[in-house]
């Protein structure tokens, strides 16, 4: 069985995009794979060093993961820092790492761009803890976005140096796990690019039914189709790529045609998309606010999972310790 891990950050909260995009695909991969999914709390400390709200944050996450699918029984689900053995593997990867390939990775240039005033050695080191949290369970596969490709591809330079450095075949080349066609591309509802977290163009899984058809009715249209069959504007082909995702075929076709004879009021189709996304969100926010409340539950699965992590990582880490020849008296 081939091993999957995926860390998200604990920043934010989850939306449509991160559901249908990954969230939805994971539910189903954790039956097929052996799938650690971890919530990356050191690595929000790059950019949020703020006591106050990192727990909140990490039980947001951790509720809106479990509420979405993911199952502790068939999957392990862990907090990051419940597992120290990453620390010391990123620390042992780093005397490999060398400061001109981290100084030049794309995510830290943009960092240095957007926090100058913060530009410390974990924001550089970045790289080489994300290649801890894959090598820690000698990943096969992990499943990541666009944006995180650079970085899996410095694991798999840290992992082949490594190996080769030490004469050794231990670290796997961990590769991009292709969600293919199941993969879909969430817009956003500001007539323009992909549904994201920073962009404020997003509908969350914790949203109320009111706040969502009033983000879907604000949604970004355009005057119109002026003739039959008009290829449709970017903000429409976004509203319908949303339709088409959480709404029936038989509404999808309904408004298509609608749109096709020129006859779209594109309020109904909105009331349509808000009433559709809604029977999508709410079950799922019900079951977050029922997790959150839920404290000895979360307890109980975070204990559980980092003992199934650790057991992962103490594996090898004492082959790494021996690899590198720290020995014991
Ligand atoms: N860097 C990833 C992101 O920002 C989060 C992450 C941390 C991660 N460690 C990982 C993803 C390991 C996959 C595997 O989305």
């Amino acid at each position: 069985m081939e091993t999957v891990v995926s860390g998200i950050r604990s920043t934010g909260m989850l939306h449509l995009g991160n559901y249908f995009g990954a969230l939805r695909n994971f539910t189903k991969m954790q039956h097929d794979a052996k799938c650690f999914f971890f919530i990356a709390d050191y690595h929000s400390l790059t950019t949020h060093p703020d006591p106050t709200i990192l727990h909140g944050n990490v039980k947001n996450i951790l509720s809106e993961y479990l509420a979405a699918g993911l199952d502790p029984e068939a999957a392990t689900i862990y907090v990051q820092s419940d597992v120290p053995q990453v620390a010391e593997l990123s620390l042992l990867l780093s005397m490999h790492a060398y400061v001109g390939e981290l100084e030049r990775t794309t995510s830290f240039k943009d960092k240095i761009r957007k926090q100058p005033q913060n530009v410390n050695a974990g924001l550089l080191c970045y790289p080489v803890l994300m290649a801890a949290d894959i090598l820690l369970h000698r990943a096969d596969k992990v499943p990541v976005g666009k944006d995180q490709e650079q970085h899996l591809e410095m694991t798999r330079v840290f992992a082949r140096r490594f190996n080769s450095i030490y004469g050794v075949e231990f670290f796997p080349e961990s590769q991009p796990y292709n969600f293919g066609q199941e993969l879909v591309k969430i817009p956003g509802l500001d007539g323009s690019g992909k549904m994201g977290k920073s962009e404020g163009n997003g509908i969350f899984l914790s949203e109320s039914d009111a706040s969502i058809r009033k983000k879907v009715m604000r949604a970004v249209s355009d005057s119109g189709p002026t003739e039959p069959n008009q290829p449709m504007s970017e903000p429409i082909a976004n509203l319908f790529t949303l339709l088409k995702v959480v709404s029936s075929p038989d509404t999808v076709e309904y408004f298509t045609d609608k749109y096709n004879a020129c006859e779209i009021r594109y309020g109904d189709l909105k009331k349509q998309l808000a009433e559709d996304i809604i029977a999508t969100v709410a079950p799922i926010r019900e079951r977050i606010e029922e997790i959150k409340s839920n404290d000895k539950y979360l307890h109980d699965v975070v204990m559980a999972g980092a003992e199934r992590a650790r057991a992962s990582a103490d594996e090898t880490i004492r082959a790494v310790r021996e690899i590198m020849g720290i020995k014991k008296f």
